[in-house]
């Protein structure tokens, strides 16, 4: 999967992206302002060769109230579609919005909402991403769930943390190598074996 910048020819598919899985839905002209406010707080994963876009996360900084308001950056919603998930998507795409919160804007923290029960997102971004949960909104949602708003400084280490779906491609890609390494020098040996047995490869004196 290819997670890069979002460009205008996306916006479409991620309103889709949302559409499938979240009751928090908004319209084509949100992600249109979001795009032409500002284009670098969006990012994408693209299916390769499909040109289907599968998740994406938006965000933004938060609007100055006055000179004293540290910068700080608002993950406004993340979604992967649900065949692709579990593949390490979602964190790839937070920390690529989170990298240029900090590159571009010298963003301080990052915070987000998230509904009390959702498990796999509270998981992204307490196990994974190390947010902390900064307060509790009670019926914040619309159909009166309460919400969790999360912290996490934009200075904190995250990018040496490797979520299980990835290490465990990395240990498949690997396994995969050394098979291939072994049977290639097992099939060298065979064949040295054999030469040496029917007297192939000996210098005619
Ligand atoms: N239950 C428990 N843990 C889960 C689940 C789950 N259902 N799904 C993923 N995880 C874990 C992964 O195992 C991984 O853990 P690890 O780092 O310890 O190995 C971690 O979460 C990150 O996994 P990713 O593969 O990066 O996440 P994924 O690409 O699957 O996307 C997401 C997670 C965005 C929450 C996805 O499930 C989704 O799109 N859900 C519907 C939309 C949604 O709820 N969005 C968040 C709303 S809040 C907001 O937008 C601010």
């Amino acid at each position: 999967m290819n997670c890069r910048r979002a460009m205008f020819s996306d916006l479409l598919e991620m309103q889709n992206c949302n559409l499938k899985n979240l009751a928090e839905n908004y319209s084509y002209r949100y992600y249109l302002f979001h795009y032409l406010a500002s284009p670098e707080m969006l990012e994408v994963a693209e299916v390769p060769g499909k040109q289907k876009i599968c998740g994406y996360v938006m965000s933004q900084m938060e609007e100055k109230g006055n000179a004293k308001d540290i910068p700080h950056g608002h993950i406004t919603s993340v979604s992967v579609l649900r065949t692709y998930r579990k593949l390490g998507l979602a964190t790839t795409l937070m920390k690529m919005a989170e990298r240029s919160m900090g590159e571009i804007y010298n963003s301080d923290h990052v915070i987000l909402n998230v509904r009390e029960s959702n498990m796999a997102a509270k998981h992204l971004y307490q196990k994974t991403l190390g947010f902390i949960v900064d307060e509790r909104g009670i019926e914040y949602y619309n159909d009166g769930e309460n919400s969790y708003t999360m912290k996490a400084s934009t200075k904190r280490e995250i990018w040496n943390h490797t979520s299980k779906a990835i290490q465990s491609k990395i240990d498949e890609e690997k396994q995969k190598k050394d098979q291939e390494a072994n049977s290639s020098e097992n099939n060298k040996t065979q064949k040295e074996g054999q030469s040496r047995s029917t007297g192939k490869g000996k210098k005619k004196r």
